[in-house]
């Protein structure tokens, strides 16, 4: 069901606080982290809105902005730099009425596909942070995803983009002239202005381009000869996507928003980083926002056995024999993070890092894992103890047998 635009901003629907909190609860911990690399900090939010909903609630432009004022106030960081910049199409003259008095903002009225590269152009060496909220798919051109990668020197990138994987899907299958009836699995799929495109040789263009490719037209060929449902389509193709971003991304992630069980995600929150501490921060922050969407799913009532983000039964075995798998790799000595960081990119947020981190302490006890800890011994001469890989403190692991 398509829906006006104009109505989106009425009141704010569980599913857009679920998405909100994704980037507030990220941004908090990233910010504090970002700031210590002493490189100015240049955050967009290309698809702005209002600011506000006009139930009161914030929108993400002021999620951020309150997020980065409290990360200010407590950082020990001197000569700090943040620059955030809000783009919107429709919402400028919103967006100044209701982020005024946050001091020094950029706020621009046009498309995100015109104005984003214009906008980083001297941003070389920054830390840039874009979040990507589109309401349909025709703006996510993948090309752009690939330069802010590879051709602007930032001293770092991430993007926290909302794919509406479905409506790519249906847009594939209309593009390629292949039915499928909709009406039962998308009864509460309300989509505002979603993207329809018409069926000739440009729509297949104009998809190619927002996937990256043209992998996506063996998903719906596949789906059209009735080998897949249109849930392993959508599926198999967020899987592929992603894939395309880890060619130039070497960690991503990616969250379904399902407002009921059992239904295709509303759409998916996928967020890509070169940086592994970035990508340990987010999984942590996608098992947290996972409390709040179960609930959602559920009205609230517990659940009789324990699921992970995508609706799976949570099996602690599996989990283990599937970081044993990964663990088993470690030859030599090699960075924890790292491993953590692979670990969910092969299995994706299963669960939280400490649990693995658990994992590795437990296999240390049994004498399957050697642990390497710098400094190996604290300022008062006992062996040290910690389990964290950060500046002043490095773990290492070897899988012995
Ligand atoms: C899903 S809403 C964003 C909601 C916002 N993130 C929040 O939490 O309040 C999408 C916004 O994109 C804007 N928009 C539509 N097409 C756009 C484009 N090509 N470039 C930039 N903004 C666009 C719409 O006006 C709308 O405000």
């Amino acid at each position: 069901m398509a829906k006006k635009n104009d109505d989106f901003f009425k009141q704010k629907k569980p599913w857009s606080e679920v998405k909100d909190e994704l980037l507030g609860c990220y941004l908090k911990p990233y910010m504090q982290k970002i700031l210590y690399t002493k490189h100015p900090v240049v955050y967009v939010d290309c698809f702005a809105g209002k600011g506000a909903f006009e139930d009161g609630k914030p929108g993400s432009p002021l999620i951020a902005l309150n997020t980065m004022q409290e990360c200010i106030g407590q950082t020990k960081i001197d000569g700090w730099s943040i620059q955030p910049n809000f783009i919107d199409l429709n919402y400028a003259n919103d967006l100044h009425k209701n982020l005024a008095g946050y001091g020094d903002i950029t706020i621009i009225s046009g498309r995100y596909e015109d104005k984003i590269e214009n906008l980083l152009l001297n941003k070389a060496n920054c830390n840039v942070f874009l979040y990507i909220d589109p309401y349909g798919i025709k703006a996510l051109n993948y090309r752009l995803f690939q330069d802010f990668a590879t051709k602007y020197s930032f001293y770092s990138i991430e993007l926290l983009i909302n794919m509406n994987s479905f409506g790519f899907i249906r847009e594939g299958c209309r593009v390629l002239g292949v039915s499928f009836d909709s009406s039962d699995i998308f009864e509460d799929l309300i989509e505002y202005e979603s993207t329809k495109l018409d069926t000739n040789e440009k729509s297949v263009e104009t998809l190619n381009e927002i996937a990256g490719g043209d992998y996506w037209q063996d998903i719906i060929k596949s789906k059209n000869r009735n080998e897949i449902s249109v849930y392993e389509a959508e599926s198999l193709f967020s899987e592929q996507y992603c894939e395309r971003l880890r060619e130039n991304y070497s960690y991503v992630l990616n969250m379904p928003l399902k407002i009921k069980k059992g239904q295709v995600p509303k759409y998916r929150m996928i967020h890509a980083t070169n940086h592994v501490d970035g990508c340990l921060l987010m999984v942590n922050n996608i098992c947290n926002r996972w409390q709040f969407m179960k609930d959602i799913q559920n009205n609230g009532q517990q659940l009789l056995f324990e699921e992970n983000y995508n609706n799976e039964t949570v099996d602690m075995a599996d989990i283990t024999q599937k970081a044993i798998t990964v663990f088993q790799q470690a030859k030599e000595f090699t960075r924890l993070n790292p491993i953590l960081a692979d670990f969910f990119m092969q299995n994706g947020p299963i669960c939280k890092v400490s649990e693995i981190k658990d994992i590795i302490k437990d296999l240390e006890k049994k004498d399957k894992i050697e642990v390497r800890r710098t400094p190996a011994y604290t300022d008062k001469g006992k062996p040290s103890k910690f389990f964290a890989d950060e500046k002043k403190q490095k773990t290492e692991i070897r899988w012995k047998r």
